[in-house]
């Protein structure tokens, strides 16, 4: 029997909510596949522990994280906490401490997802947003000078390395070179930044050379928005920095069906460092506790956790039981569904366990 362990960190808000269900379908689908075997070690890092102890984390909680063979993550923050306080106690360190410097984002347009633009159908999105997820304007570089001064300086500064932006370029010109289509656009603002960005447009050349077969074109982060909403089609696997593939991610997610669907992976591919999994949104405290959250995205980031650590079988079982329940109609009310959280992870239960 194949032994995977993994650290769950459920986290805060609806984070809490599906992972639950999240566990819940894991453990049915290793009950049906067989062969492997997952072991959960469910922290207790979040907001809670925060607000009772002093910190989110434990000492050394890096070093325990780095033993597991994946991390599944439900998402942090919380009304109380500034949200800068708790992205850079949890999520932000763990993304760039193990290295994850890739983040695959994708989304489609999936049958029984309503239309969110107005020309585009099944098949005409079908992305995969590969962002940058160590450096760049995430670097946490900067500071605050004269504070509370009319001569107050902040300066937030974004970081790229030309091994950091090499690196991630490679990993999405191999994407788009596995995916049918194989095209690639990348994208970034060189226009106005001239260092960085300038950096990163040079890199996607040279890299380019190494994938003769691979169609490419470069598009400013601005225009791509318009891109993405008009012309949907034309666009395939995206490369972009940490704070545009943030915001392009959830223009994606927006466009192509709800953040409540959009998963991602936070990979290391050198294997070196545990990768991460967890779905594009975050606590939402407006829905917390309702039982009104979709877990889909959630339980398609443990889908490709599943792959990830290999399981492929159990992986595709898990993602064509989530689009089942999305092409029946037994969805949450972001997708137009009148199910709750707990209904939606009955129904991919029961279409896992072959009810
Ligand atoms: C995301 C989130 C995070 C990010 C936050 C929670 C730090 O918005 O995963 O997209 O900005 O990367
Ligand atoms: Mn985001």
């Amino acid at each position: 029997v194949r032994q995977h362990n993994i650290a769950v960190i459920a986290g805060d808000g609806i984070g809490i909510e599906v992972t639950a269900s999240t566990l819940e379908v894991l453990r049915a689908v290793q009950k049906k596949v067989g062969g492997f075997e997952l072991k959960f070690d469910e922290l207790d890092y979040g907001s809670a522990r925060y607000k009772a102890k002093g910190s989110y984390t434990p000492e050394g909680w890096l070093e325990h994280l780095r033993k597991f063979d994946a991390i599944f993550f439900g998402a942090v923050g919380d009304p109380d906490v500034p949200d800068h306080i708790s992205l850079w106690d949890l999520i932000l360190p763990m993304r760039q401490k193990f290295q994850q410097y890739v983040n695959v984002r994708p989304s489609a347009i999936l049958p029984g997802i309503p239309a969110r633009i107005t020309n585009a159908q099944v098949g005409d999105l079908d992305w995969v947003i590969v962002r940058e997820n160590t450096e760049g304007e995430y670097a946490g570089q900067g500071g605050r000078t004269h504070v509370g001064t009319p001569w107050e300086t902040a300066t937030e500064v974004s970081i790229f390395t030309r091994r950091g932006v090499e690196r991630v370029m490679r990993f999405a010109f191999e994407i788009a070179q596995k995916r049918p289509r194989k095209l690639l656009t990348v994208v970034s603002k060189s226009n106005a930044q001239r260092y960085g960005l300038v950096l990163w447009d040079e890199v996607a050349e040279l890299v380019s050379k190494d994938f003769p077969d691979v169609k490419w074109d470069k598009m400013l982060v601005d225009a791509m928005t318009v891109r993405m909403v008009s012309k949907p089609k034309s666009l395939d696997t995206i490369v972009t920095t940490n704070l545009h593939g943030d915001i392009l991610s959830d223009l994606a997610a927006g466009v192509s069906g709800s953040i409540g669907i959009a998963h991602s992976s936070s990979l290391d591919p050198t294997r070196e460092s545990p990768s991460l999994f967890e779905p594009v949104h975050g606590a939402a405290f407006d829905i917390m506790g309702k039982n009104l959250a979709n877990p889909i995205a959630a339980i398609m980031s443990a889908a490709e956790m599943l792959r990830w650590l290999g399981e492929n079988q159990a992986a595709e079982i898990v993602e064509n039981a989530c689009k089942t329940s999305i092409a029946n109609g037994q969805t949450t009310g972001d997708l137009g569904g009148k199910l709750k959280t707990s209904e939606v992870t009955q129904v991919v239960l029961e279409l896992i366990e072959g009810k």
